[in-house]
């Protein structure tokens, strides 16, 4: 019995596998490699001792996939595979919609054909907008996203729920708040193509001479400092949860399950105190410039993750000074392999 992992090789998809492989599930991973690279199955492989299965092809290919499907009993899957630059999406909607939906939808007819459940959909708290109150939890009401990356989230939130209840399947919506950090080995982590627009990597990059000046994006914001607050949540505590949400999935009694979870600390940092807590963690300036906002942000959201404690026992560990350290390895890390 195996676990097909979409987008395995991804920045938050490559911290998964580990998890799960060093839980002894057998993985098989499919990843086209358009936002990774090969080394990095390497260093998975370096770092559990153990080979999980690869093919690289693009997931719109529905007769490779279901060759994949042929080859190995599949018992579920977390479905990591699409594109997530908010900022192209706009530019590219048509090739978002088909990117992130085709690659769910033909995991999903397989799953449909040849009656699998269990399915984890990497959502996002972009599907909250600007949420009214804070902390954010599983009732908040959803807001239409303005990008269509995030209308892509929340049309695959609904193919999923209307597949689990027409089907009467397991399936869990996880929705990560800001995935930070990178693998305490140094050999896994974000692999930003061209200019990051997230933070942690723009931060790290400057840190590391690559960029002259952090942009900070907006100081008068309704905050203590004026700068906007995220809940930055360490991605090897996010892919442990997801290992959680998997059992739990798998080993419900239930036929049809609907599980929704946030995934986040609970608590909210603003710009200026990452960068001063990247600034202590690794003892590195940062330099920065305070500029306008950046179009489509949103001030303030954390989330209330009581519930994933409550019904997966799990919690984030990592203090964000902890997980800021590691990214400082990983770029340490990239560093040596340009050399
Ligand atoms: P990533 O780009 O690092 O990983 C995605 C992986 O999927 C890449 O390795 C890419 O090569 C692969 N892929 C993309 N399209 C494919 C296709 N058609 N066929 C096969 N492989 C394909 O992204 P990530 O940060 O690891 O994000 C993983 C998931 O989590 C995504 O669904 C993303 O939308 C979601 N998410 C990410 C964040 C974040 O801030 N990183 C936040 C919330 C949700
Ligand atoms: C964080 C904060 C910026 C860069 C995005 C997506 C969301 C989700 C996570 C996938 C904001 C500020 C940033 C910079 C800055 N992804 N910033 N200078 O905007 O919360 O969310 O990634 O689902 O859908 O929208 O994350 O890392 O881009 O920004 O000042 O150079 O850092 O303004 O306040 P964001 P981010």
């Amino acid at each position: 019995m195996a676990v097909l992992v979409t987008g395995g090789l991804g920045y938050i998809g490559s911290h998964t596998v580990v998890e799960l492989l060093n839980d002894g599930f057998e993985v098989v991973i499919v990843d086209d490699l358009s936002n990774s690279e090969r080394f990095i199955l390497k260093n998975i492989e370096e770092i559990t001792g153990k080979k999980p299965f690869f093919y690289p092809f693009d997931l719109r290919r529905r007769e490779l996939l279901t060759q994949v499907f042929d080859a190995h009993k599949i018992e579920g899957c977390l479905n990591f595979a699409a594109s997530k630059a908010v900022g192209e999406s706009q530019l590219k909607p048509v090739d978002y919609y088909e990117n992130n939906l085709f690659t769910l939808i033909n995991v999903l007819q397989e799953f449909k054909e040849r009656g699998i459940s269990n399915f984890i959909f990497s959502s996002s708290c972009t599907v909250y907008g600007q949420a009214e109150t804070m902390p954010i939890d599983e009732n908040t009401p959803l807001k239409l996203p303005e990008s269509v990356y995030g209308k892509t989230k929340q049309m695959g939130e609904e193919i999923l729920t209307d597949f689990a209840k027409a089907y009467n399947r397991r399936i869990s919506l996880l929705r990560y708040f800001n995935p930070i950090g990178a693998h305490p080995s140094g050999k896994l982590g974000e692999l930003p193509i061209g200019v990051p627009n997230n933070l942690i990597p723009y931060v790290t990059q400057t840190a590391a001479g690559i960029r002259e000046k952090l942009n900070i994006w907006g100081d008068d914001y309704d905050t203590e400092d004026g700068t906007a607050v995220r809940d930055y949540i360490y991605v090897v505590d996010l892919a442990k949860a997801h290992v959680s949400a998997l059992k739990k999935l798998m080993q419900s009694n239930e036929e049809t399950v609907i599980d929704i979870f946030n995934l986040g600390t609970g608590k909210g940092s603003s710009v200026l105190e990452v960068v001063k807590a990247f600034e202590t963690a690794n003892d590195v300036k940062v330099p920065y410039q305070i500029c306008e906002r950046r179009e489509g942000d949103i001030t303030v959201a954390y989330a209330n993750a009581d519930k994933a404690e409550k019904e997966l026992h799990w919690k984030s560990e990592t203090t964000l000074e902890e997980s800021l350290r590691t990214v400082w390895k990983w770029q340490m890390y990239l560093d040596a392999q340009t050399v």
